[in-house]
C-alpha cells in the first residue's frame, strides 16, 4: 500500500491533496497531467438502488450482480453527502434502476438545496405521472432515458423486456407534464449504447426524439467483457471492422438532428464520430483519465469504485473495490492506500485491469 504522497512502485510521486477549496475549471482540466487527486471529490455517483426491473442484455446485473441487493436509505445518503463538501455534480445511479428507490426525490431535493447539479439515467418504465411531478418539483436538472433503439423489437433484444411503447408513452407524458408545470428542468435526453445490434436505428431515435419533444440524443460507448453470454461482446462493438458503416449511420443521424433541431452528441465531451475514432497504436490513452482524481462512485453497499466504466469491464470485482464509504467515511477511503495504489497504476504503462481498454476498445 502507498499512502498519498509516498513513492509509487516506479519511483514517481503522487502529490497528496492539500488545498481545501473547490478547484477551478483549469485545475480540473489539468488533473490527469498533474496526477493530483482533489482534496475532496467534486462529482459523485450514488447507486441509490442496485437491482432492476429490466433485463438488459448489455448489463452486468442481468447476468451476475456484483453485490447483495440493497437501496441507499435517505439517512445513509444524507450522511454521505455531508462528507462531500466540494460536491458540484451528482449522478443518482450506479448499476440498477434509480426509480426503484422511493426516496429518490427527497435525495435530489437535498442535493439541489446544496447547489449540486443532479442528473441520472433511467429505463423510464416506472416514470409514472406521479414520479414525473415529483422529479420536476425536486429540482432535478437532467433526466436521461436509455432507449437503445427506435423499435419494440430492438428494444426487446437489447433491453430484455417488452417495454418500448410504455417508455415512449412515459417520456412523451413527461414532456407534457413539464409544459403544464411550466418547468424548464429536467432537460430530457435519449441515450443509445452503440452496438451493431442497434446502431442502424440511431437516425430513427433522432426522429423519435423530435416527434415527442425530447431535445437531445446521446450515443455512448458500449463497454464489454464482463460475461461471455452478454450482448456486450467484442463482436458487437462499433469500433474496428464496423467503423465505416458506423460512420455513415452517425453522419445520417447528425444530418437529421440538424434538420429537426435535436442536439446530437457523444457521451462526455466527444462528438459521436470522435467517440469511435481509433487511437494510435502504442498510445496509453488511460493516462488521460482524471476520474479517480475528481469523482467518487458509491455503490448501494457503500463500496468505492474508481468510475462508472469499471463495473462493466472484465476486471475482477476485488480489483476495482477501493474501500467502503459507508463503513469508513469518505475522506479515509479517498485518501486511503487502495485508492492511491489504483491512481499510481493508472498513470503507468501497466494500468489496473479495468483501465486497459479505455480509449482503445471503447472511448475514454
Ligand atoms: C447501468 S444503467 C443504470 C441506469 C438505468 N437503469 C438505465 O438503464 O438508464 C446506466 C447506463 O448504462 C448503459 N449501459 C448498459 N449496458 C452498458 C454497457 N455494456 N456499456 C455501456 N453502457 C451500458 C445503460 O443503457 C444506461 O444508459
Ligand atoms: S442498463 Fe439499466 S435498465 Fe438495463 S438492466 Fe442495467 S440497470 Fe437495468
Ligand atoms: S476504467 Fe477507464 S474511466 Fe475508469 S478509471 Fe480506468 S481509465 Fe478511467
Amino acid at each position: 500500500m502507498h499512502p498519498a504522497g509516498s513513492p509509487s512502485p516506479t519511483g514517481r510521486r503522487l502529490k497528496p491533496p492539500t488545498e481545501q477549496q473547490s478547484p477551478s475549471r483549469e485545475s480540473i482540466l489539468d488533473l490527469a497531467a498533474t496526477q493530483t487527486p482533489l482534496p475532496s471529490p467534486i462529482e459523485a455517483y450514488f447507486e441509490v438502488a442496485n437491482r432492476c426491473n429490466s433485463l438488459c442484455a448489455t448489463c452486468p446485473i442481468t447476468f451476475s450482480p456484483h453485490e447483495a441487493a440493497k437501496q441507499l436509505s435517505l439517512d445513509e445518503f444524507k450522511h454521505l453527502v455531508a462528507q462531500f463538501p466540494n460536491l458540484r455534480r451528482a449522478v443518482m445511479q450506479g448499476i440498477g434502476e434509480p426509480l426503484l428507490n422511493r426516496d429518490l426525490a427527497p435525495m435530489i431535493r437535498h442535493l439541489r438545496s446544496r447547489g449540486v447539479y443532479v442528473v441520472f439515467n433511467t429505463n423510464a418504465t416506472l416514470l409514472t405521472r406521479r414520479r414525473q411531478v415529483e422529479l420536476i418539483e425536486s429540482g432535478l436538472n437532467e433526466l436521461r432515458v436509455s432507449i437503445d433503439g427506435s423499435t419494440p423489437e430492438t428494444y426487446l433484444k437489447v433491453r430484455g423486456i417488452p417495454g418500448f411503447d410504455r417508455v415512449v408513452a412515459n417520456v412523451a407524458e413527461m414532456v407534457r407534464t413539464k409544459k403544464q408545470l411550466n418547468a424548464e428542468d429536467p432537460r430530457l435526453s435519449f441515450w443509445v449504447t452503440g452496438m451493431r445490434e442497434n446502431l442502424e436505428e440511431l437516425p430513427d431515435v433522432v426522429d423519435l426524439a423530435a416527434r415527442i419533444g425530447v431535445d437531445e440524443v446521446y450515443l455512448q460507448r458500449m463497454v464489454f467483457g464482463f460475461d461471455a453470454n452478454a450482448l456486450a461482446r467484442q463482436e458487437q462493438t462499433i469500433f474496428k471492422e464496423y467503423r465505416d458503416e458506423a460512420q455513415a449511420i452517425i453522419a445520417e443521424a447528425d444530418r437529421r438532428a440538424g434538420a429537426r433541431g435535436v442536439v446530437f452528441r457523444g457521451s462526455d465531451t466527444l462528438s459521436p464520430l470522435e467517440a469511435i475514432t481509433d487511437r494510435a497504436p502504442g498510445a496509453e490513452p488511460w493516462r488521460a483519465c482524471s476520474r479517480p482524481l475528481r469523482l467518487a462512485y458509491v455503490t448501494a453497499q457503500g463500496t468505492a469504485l474508481p468510475c462508472c466504466i469499471a463495473p462493466f469491464t472484465d476486471a475482477p470485482y476485488a480489483s476495482i473495490t477501493l474501500g467502503n464509504y459507508l463503513r469508513d467515511g469518505v475522506a479515509t477511503v479517498w485518501n486511503g492506500g487502495a485508492y492511491t495504489k489504483f491512481r499510481e497504476a493508472l498513470y503507468s504503462s501497466e494500468p489496473p485491469a479495468c483501465c486497459r481498454n479505455c480509449g482503445l476498445a471503447w472511448s475514454l
